[in-house]
């Protein structure tokens, strides 16, 4: 079947650039993008044209990194670092989670609001629990939410969200026996060093390999995290050693943060083929500083960003990319270099998270669409006429959920909430 999409078409199909197509024609066939003309070619001559008008028809964004379980204490508990932040509120939030019948009920939110908020793509953190990451799996797949879940393992330092060593492995096997969904799947998920024992990790990086099986986890966030991991594995000189020791350092591994990552890490994660995902509103929150993209990005490594709700306080990853490009510019105050400009930010919001899926490259010929439509409109009337690249800018750091009239997943239109869904 044929679809043919009308409107201003922008995308970033590399870091940096940003393309502009006015009232553009972006053609489908079953949902595959066949290609975006200014003019409709003849051959697409009689198919039915979906008009969009002047709105704005953009890549959705992907959410490289955050937490289903913390969705409860959106906006809280800003006032204490990291570790603190973890014992204080954290662990006992996700503790929550051990009732299937409010992970239910908040994980459908959660779900509803990401593709309100143009969030396709996702690599999710749930809690330690099996039944819960299940239900989230089952409430994204329903929304039309893509990508990675991961059942958290934490069997050390954990509060009343700690699981005993076999009992983590045994819910993971059971946990994995049970991911069928056509587009979420499991990832696995120590928290981060700290919180797991060395024959977890050891038994996680066996299941990596023995399975294939993608990998996510924290690194190098907080400077009393990357002391306290230090002293856990004194035979490691750093951090992400830690996780190499045992196999989780591999081609696809996400790290999220990387603020305190020194050249000699990040050559690791460039040499390893492992991606850093930049989280600026959680590091800004929990006072844990800002990372050096750039630096990351020179050096070869992938980035893309998160929302890391609910040290990030923001589910919109319009906002993410916002915070991102506000974090780079208090490190160029502090330290100089360059900040991140909007189309970069966008990029790394939306088209770097979709290739780390296999997506394609803002709207690449073969890739199933992921979009949204933004309908400006109702934004300040401008003292000029704008153009596409200025309305784009606008549209990153206004927009509001009612402002996305439509949310393409998988190359499928999404129902709208009002319609019942
Ligand atoms: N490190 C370990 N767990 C967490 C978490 O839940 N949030 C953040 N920001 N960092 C972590
Ligand atoms: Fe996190």
């Amino acid at each position: 079947m044929t679809t043919i999409l009308r409107g201003n078409i922008i995308h970033a199909p590399a870091f940096g650039t940003l393309e502009t197509i006015p009232r553009g024609y972006l053609v489908l066939e079953d949902g595959i993008i066949q290609g975006v003309f200014p003019d409709l070619p003849e051959r697409y001559g009689g198919c039915p044209v979906e008009d969009c008008g002047q709105a704005l028809i953009m890549p959705s964004f992907a959410d490289l990194h955050l937490h289903a379980p913390q969705y409860p204490m959106l906006g809280m508990g800003m006032d204490l670092p990291l570790l603190d932040w973890l014992d204080t509120y954290t662990f006992r939030t996700e503790a929550r989670f051990e009732d299937t019948d409010y992970a239910r009920r908040v994980y459908r939110q959660l779900a509803r609001e990401l593709i309100a908020w143009g969030t396709t793509r996702v690599a999710m953190f749930s809690s330690r629990h099996t039944d819960a990451t299940l239900i989230l799996m089952e409430e994204l797949e329903n929304a039309g939410v893509t990508g990675y879940v991961g059942k958290v393992n934490m069997d050390r330092s954990s509060g009343p969200a700690q699981e005993g060593t076999e009992e983590s492995v045994r819910e993971t096997l059971r946990w994995l026996e049970n991911c069928h969904f056509a587009h979420i799947k499991p990832i696995l998920t120590p928290r981060f060093t700290p919180s797991c024992s060395d024959g977890l990790l050891e038994a996680l990086g066996k299941l990596a390999a023995e399975r294939n099986l993608p990998v996510q986890s924290h690194l190098s966030e907080n400077t009393g995290e990357i002391t306290w991991v230090r002293e856990l594995h004194p035979d490691c000189g750093q951090y992400w050693e830690t996780y190499d020791k045992y196999g989780l350092w591999k081609p696809g591994t996400l790290m999220a943060h990387c603020v305190y990552s020194d050249r000699r890490e990040q050559e690791a994660m460039a040499g390893s083929g492992v991606w850093a995902v930049h989280c600026a509103a959680s590091n800004l929150n929990l006072c844990s500083g800002t990372a050096p993209v750039r630096e990351l990005i020179a050096r070869g490594v992938h980035v893309a960003l998160g929302s890391d709700i609910a040290g990030g306080d923001q589910l919109a990853m319009s906002r993410a990319a916002v915070m991102a490009i506000r974090a780079s510019k208090i490190r160029r105050m502090e330290a100089g270099g360059d900040f991140l400009t909007v189309p970069e930010a966008y990029y790394l919001g939306s088209t770097a998270g979709h290739l780390y899926f296999g997506g394609g490259a803002g709207f690449e010929i073969g890739h199933k669409l992921h979009a949204i439509v933004v309908d400006d409109s109702s934004l300040p009337e401008p003292a000029r006429e704008l153009t596409l690249a200025e309305r784009f800018e606008r549209s990153i750091y206004l927009m509001e959920k009612e402002h996305i009239r439509a949310v393409y997943s998988e190359g499928r239109l999404l129902p709208r909430p009002a319609d019942g869904r």
